[in-house]
């Protein structure tokens, strides 16, 4: 397709109708397509009509029908051809007559040399050679030829100016050589002592040389000239040279003058209807020169078409290179669809399987919280019953057994209605259903919660907080605790954070999946608050995939129980996290027992609230002579309320606040006795205490030795 398109129609096709094919018109062809070296998109088209009207006038119509933007023509015979000529005029197609003529003015310009003024510059070229006295004889060109017609005239007119010059005959050839040697053969006068013969072109006036001197009747020795002094081996001007013929005229042919008349004309540039070509005569005299300058010319002419052809190759190369950079450009244009349809088809896979994985996020959410559902009644079920079955005598285990067998009636029933929404969701498929359902119930369950009661701190038994929405968890957690443990409760995380902020509790027990706040949430919440920090947290949830475990560890909690649980374990969990949370106390204060025998100030580090616990020492240290010094200020110093901090103290290191800082007095007045000079009394001030006495009785308590005798 794509070269397809250098081979279009040119701009402007010129046909070319010449009337016969011989070196003349070969000359004159050259040069007309050396003409169109010139132009861009212009192409010659010939046609050769071998001396015939019928082909010619069948040539110049084919070429209508072509539609041909020009037409330059050599009629063959005025007569027969010039309706042809008249057609395409007609037809609008720019015509032009060169070398003969037609019988209309239906052209559109004329370029060529002046026959009757060759014939009569021959005939009075002649007549001086003779010097106006002789016998000569004419051979015309094709009879009915323009040329023919005009150069006969001209030469007859040339030789009426010399009455002792006589034409003996004009015969009949046809422009070539055999019809001359034919003519003379053929003639049936007399054609001896003939001085001249006057041939209308080289062709003949060669044919008739031959014709004659090969006649016996022939007693002189004619004198022969022509027209048309062609250039070329055997061709008029090597005849005049080599004495053939006596002279010849130059017949121009100036193709490159016709191609440029005929742009002139497509180009709507103007021009002359009439454009006549000078003629000049050969004779011995000049004929050299002539053949040498033409020789320069042929040279000329060759470089012109060498260079042509070179350029014609680079324009070859080009249109090729033009088309490889078009395949190339659609190359790479295909290319880049390629690249836009493949992004696009991976931007589409990824949003597929992005999709897939929200669906099955949704789906593990689901089955969680399906999960979730069922396992708290289980748990709520298996809990009572397995506390029920160690109960010897139920009659007598009274109110608890019977608020336990309410909370496993409540819950045989919940799971039976759970189980039987989940047959209708598989029934319709439809998991909002349930899902509305679930936060249905959940909000009647936080709505029904209890509130939470104040509790008062007591130092005998540890104290735990329930996080759950669920009430009856909250209830069964509270049965299987408050022998051991003093009981809080919460029913989501807000509520949790609120009440463990305000209690300290020893440990929290917490589910993950509540409304307001979740339990992973509210974990990472404990875990980072100042009073909080140190509390143990157990999970107490239905989430049983490793997965989410490692989420609920990552959010800070202590330990994992999935439901449904045992109520021992949950109560085995609980009592090792207090017991290591008093092993790190007891640790605490024997390391602090062991500063005190090395007499150093710095605590060492051996838990992680250690820095919790460094900062309450140094501001203790820096304070201590201030007998003002409260537990009050030193728990704003550190963030905390005069509650938390008794709270967080005591979990820590297994005393309270007021102990530490008496210690703390204590042990430095302890320092100071040993190393200074200054008496119990200034040294009891200097420690904070308000009264020798009193320093004096807890010194003798911490230490079991009287500061008088340090
Ligand atoms: C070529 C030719 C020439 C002559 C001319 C006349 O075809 O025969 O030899 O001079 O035509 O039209």
């Amino acid at each position: 397709m794509l070269t397809a398109c250098t081979g279009s129609r040119p701009k402007y096709v010129i046909g070319v109708s010449q009337c016969s094919e011989d070196i003349w018109r070969d000359k004159l062809n050259n040069e007309l397509k050396i003409g169109t070296y010139f132009y861009d998109d212009v192409e010659l088209r010939f046609v050769f009509a071998d001396d015939s009207d019928e082909k010619q006038i069948e040539q110049i119509n084919q070429f209508i029908t072509d539609g041909i933007n020009l037409l330059i023509v050599a009629p063959n015979q005025v007569a027969t051809v010039s309706p042809a000529i008249d057609k395409a005029f007609d037809q609008g197609i720019p015509v032009i007559v060169f070398d003969r003529k037609t019988n209309s003015q239906k052209f559109t310009a004329y370029i060529g040399a002046d026959n009757f003024d060759m014939g009569r510059l021959m005939g009075k070229y002649i007549a001086t050679k003779l010097n106006g006295k002789g016998r000569v004889l004419e051979i015309m060109g094709l009879k009915g030829s323009s040329s023919a017609i005009e150069r006969h005239n001209g030469f007859e007119s040339a030789l009426k100016a010399y009455p002792n010059i006589t034409l003996v005959a004009s015969l009949q050839g046809d422009w070539t050589e055999e019809s001359a040697v034919k003519a003379i053969k053929d003639y049936q006068g007399d054609l001896t002592n003939i001085d001249f013969v006057f041939g209308q072109n080289d062709r003949m006036a060669i044919g008739a040389r031959k014709a004659l001197l090969s006649l016996d009747s022939c007693l002189l020795t004619p004198k022969f000239c022509g027209i048309d002094g062609l250039p070329g081996e055997g061709n008029g001007i090597d005849c005049v040279k080599d004495s053939l013929l006596e002279a010849s005229y130059i017949y121009p042919t100036h193709g490159d003058e016709v191609l440029q008349l005929a742009m002139n004309i497509l180009e709507g540039k103007p021009y002359q209807k009439e454009n006549p070509l000078m003629a000049s005569l050969i004779t011995r005299d000049n004929a050299n020169v002539l053949l040498l300058q033409n020789e320069e010319m042929v040279r000329q002419g060759n470089n012109l078409d060498q260079l042509h052809q070179r350029s014609d190759a680079y324009l070859k190369q080009l249109g090729n290179q033009r088309i490889v950079l078009v395949l190339a450009i659609a190359f790479i244009f295909l290319l880049l669809v390629l690249m836009v349809i493949t992004y696009r088809y991976h931007l589409q896979k990824a949003r597929i399987a992005e999709e897939r994985t929200k669906m099955e996020r949704e789906q593990l959410d689901f089955y969680t919280q399906v999960s979730h559902d069922l396992r708290t009644p289980l748990t709520l079920i298996e809990g009572p019953l397995s506390q029920l079955a160690e109960t010897k005598d139920i009659q007598q285990a009274g109110a608890e057994a019977s608020g336990l067998f309410a909370i496993i009636q409540r819950n045989t029933h919940q799971l039976t209605q759970l189980i039987n929404k989940m047959l209708t969701v598989q029934a319709t498929g439809s998991i909002d259903d349930l899902n509305a359902s679930h936060q249905e119930s959940a909000l009647i369950e936080s709505t029904t919660k209890t509130t939470e009661a104040e509790q008062s701190l007591t130092d005998s038994l540890s104290t735990v907080l329930i996080v759950d929405d669920n009430a009856d968890i909250r209830a069964y957690l509270r049965t299987i605790l408050q022998d051991k443990y003093q009981v809080n409760e919460a029913a989501n995380g807000q509520q949790g954070l609120a009440i463990a902020n305000e209690i300290v509790p020893d440990l929290i027990v917490s589910d993950v999946m509540m409304p307001v706040m979740n339990g992973l949430e509210f974990c990472q919440r404990i875990k980072s608050g100042t009073a909080t920090s140190h509390i143990p947290v157990i999970l107490l949830t239905a989430r049983a995939l490793s997965q989410h475990q490692i989420e609920g560890y990552e959010s800070g909690a202590d330990a994992y129980i999935t439901k449904p649980f045992s109520a021992d374990l949950l109560l085995a969990r609980i009592g090792n996290l207090l017991k290591s949370r008093f092993v790190l106390k007891t640790l605490f204060v024997q390391e602090h027992n062991k500063d005190h025998e090395k007499a150093s100030n710095t605590p060492q580090t051996i838990i992680k609230e250690d820095a919790f616990l460094l900062k309450f020492h140094d501001y203790i240290e820096k304070n201590l002579s201030d007998s003002d010094l409260s537990v009050e200020t030193v728990g704003a110093e550190l963030g905390l309320s005069r509650v938390q901090l008794y709270r967080k103290m005591k979990a820590l290191t297994g005393q309270s606040p007021v102990e530490l800082l008496r210690t703390a007095r204590l042990q430095k007045g302890r320092e100071l006795l040993q190393s200074t000079d200054k008496n119990v009394s200034e040294i009891a001030y200097e420690v904070g205490f308000t009264a020798p006495s009193y320093f004096t009785k807890c010194f003798k308590d911490e230490f079991g030795v009287s500061p008088s005798d340090l």
